[in-house]
């Protein structure tokens, strides 16, 4: 299907004209202005922006050749694509880190930091994530009005806070790391033009981002400093990037590169995880059946003790949850990538150095292989009915052999795939069961969700929700007082 070399019989991609139109459209509401493009214009469309043109792909086949099979052909410095001044500034806070950097060198660190996501380290996290999860609660009263959002972002930054910095979430860095602007400066700008040039002007947002920043930079560099003096045991991600050695020359890693890594884990590792949880409890709002089975499955497996990860293959419903959840809305906006050649993809022609995007909400609303796509369905990804007789024709659909790989891709594909995937999975469903033991979420009567598209999709005023403390099997579950033997610290 896919080629680097282009066939003459390649034709130029289909897609709207005029600028200005799609650069208002893509600043606005992209996501829905994308998925119409694709209905419109098929699996290739290319999209004319600022300075560059954009060549969305959203076959899952096409998708797999770009991310997997000539995963090689394509950088993810976007910054460089086409005239070189659409850019998405992420660099501004990430540096270099695994996120943004590319060839040899990511490589290199890639093999670096994965011991730190192994399946057995990750499952040694498993009591961080429940005990987090019970601490996050233990101020909650029924009735409460939360912003779901705001909870779960402090959720997930205390998870990886712990588990690879070994600092708690009153901590200055995790302080830091939570007081970066992400609505004004730089990581405002990531889905307008000249997006380089906007942010290095001199107004307030920008300061306010650049202050912050280098706060969060002083931060992680005392904290590197304090590792040092330490017995060099140390086994969380920054004692391990400060001991590791380059096989070949012996040499340490330098400390800036220790600083990008560290502050691109901690950015990339909560605020995607808040975002599936969000998006979960919005859908179980508005699904009250989908709730109460997951209640029953959380009752069912762990009565009122703290989950375990030794529990988590029992959590067949709740997983099947924070799946489709993620589905209907994938945390990361989209994957930049940039041909290194020119190639060819469904008979289109995509020149080298322009800017080809996947963006997973288009493609996991593709009818072809999401029937009802926009139903939220979490029977989907259970092997078999789960009742006698269910007669659901969407039942096992997502699991069902047939169907490509990449029509699912919230974590991305191939070589640069989410390093965190199965730290987050784990961690979603462990919070939705730790919380589901004692509380269930109502929606707030006349609360529009809004999705907004940046780097990641979060819904734009938050998500207020109603705290409703659960009576399981007619017995009023204990108050968090009751629980205080399970804090951790
Ligand atoms: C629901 C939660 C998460 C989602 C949806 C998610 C999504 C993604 C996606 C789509 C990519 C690939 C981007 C691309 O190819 O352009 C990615 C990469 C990455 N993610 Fe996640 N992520 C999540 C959680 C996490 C967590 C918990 C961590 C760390 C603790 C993390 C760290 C990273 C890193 C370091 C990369 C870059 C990997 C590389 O290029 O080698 N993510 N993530």
């Amino acid at each position: 299907m896919t080629q680097v070399s282009t066939a003459p019989t390649a034709t130029a991609a289909p897609g709207p004209t005029g600028r200005l139109r799609a650069l208002l459209a893509m600043s606005g509401n992209p996501l829905n202005y994308l998925t119409a493009l694709r209905d419109q214009y098929g699996p290739v469309v290319r999209i004319p922006l600022a300075s560059s043109e954009l060549y969305m792909i959203s076959d899952p086949e096409a998708v797999h050749e770009v991310l997997v099979t000539s995963h090689r052909n394509f950088h993810k410095d976007v910054m460089s694509a086409g005239r070189g001044k659409w850019a998405a500034p992420l660099e501004v806070i990430l540096g270099n880190g695994l996120v943004t950097s590319d060839g040899t060198f990511h490589r290199k660190q890639r093999r670096l930091i994965q011991p730190m996501f192994h399946h057995e380290r990750i499952a040694g996290y498993g009591r961080a994530f429940a005990e987090l999860s019970n601490d996050i609660q233990s101020g909650w009263k029924d009735g409460d009005r939360l912003d779901l959002q705001a909870e779960m972002t402090e959720l997930t930054l205390a998870i990886v806070a712990r588990t690879l910095f070994d600092v708690p979430l009153d901590s200055d860095v995790a302080r830091a790391i939570a007081a970066i602007p992400r609505h004004e400066g730089p990581l405002r700008w990531d889905a307008l033009p000249f997006a380089r040039h906007l942010a290095k002007l001199p107004l307030p947002g920008n300061k306010r981002f650049y202050e912050s920043r280098d706060n969060l930079d002083a931060l992680v560099y005392r904290l590197m400093a304090q590792r040092r003096q330490g017995d060099g045991q140390g086994t969380d991600l920054l004692s391990l990037l400060l001991a590791a050695r380059d096989a070949d020359t012996g040499e340490p890693i330098e400390e800036r590169q220790v600083r990008d890594e560290a502050i691109t884990l901690l950015m990339a590792g909560h605020e995607t995880t808040a975002s599936a949880l969000t998006w979960a409890y919005h859908l179980l709002g508005s699904h009250p059946e989908a709730r109460e089975r997951m209640h029953e499955e959380i009752d069912e497996v762990l009565g009122d003790r703290l989950p375990t990860v030794e529990d988590l293959p029992r959590f067949v419903w709740t997983d099947a949850v924070l799946s489709e959840a993620i589905r209907l809305y994938p945390p990361i906006m989209g994957l930049a990538r940039r041909p290194l050649d020119d190639f060819e993809v469904c008979g289109h022609r995509i020149p080298k150095n322009s800017f080809v995007g996947i963006i997973p909400w288009v493609v996991h609303r593709d009818p072809h292989w999401w029937p009802q796509p926009e139903l939220f369905a979490p029977q989907r990804w259970l092997d078999t009915p789960q009742s006698a007789g269910a007669a659901d024709e969407l039942t096992g659909h997502a699991v069902r052999p047939g169907r490509p790989r990449l029509a699912y891709l919230p974590f991305g594909g191939g070589p640069r795939q989410c390093i965190g995937n199965t730290f987050s999975r784990m961690e979603g469903v462990m919070a939705l069961a730790t919380l589901g033991r004692h509380w269930e979420f109502e929606p707030v009567p006349g609360f529009a969700i809004d999705p907004l598209a940046r780097i990641t999709i979060r819904p734009r005023h938050g998500l207020p929700m109603s705290a409703r403390r659960r009576k399981a099997g007619g017995v009023h579950w204990p108050g968090p007082a009751e629980h205080a033997d399970h804090r951790s610290r």
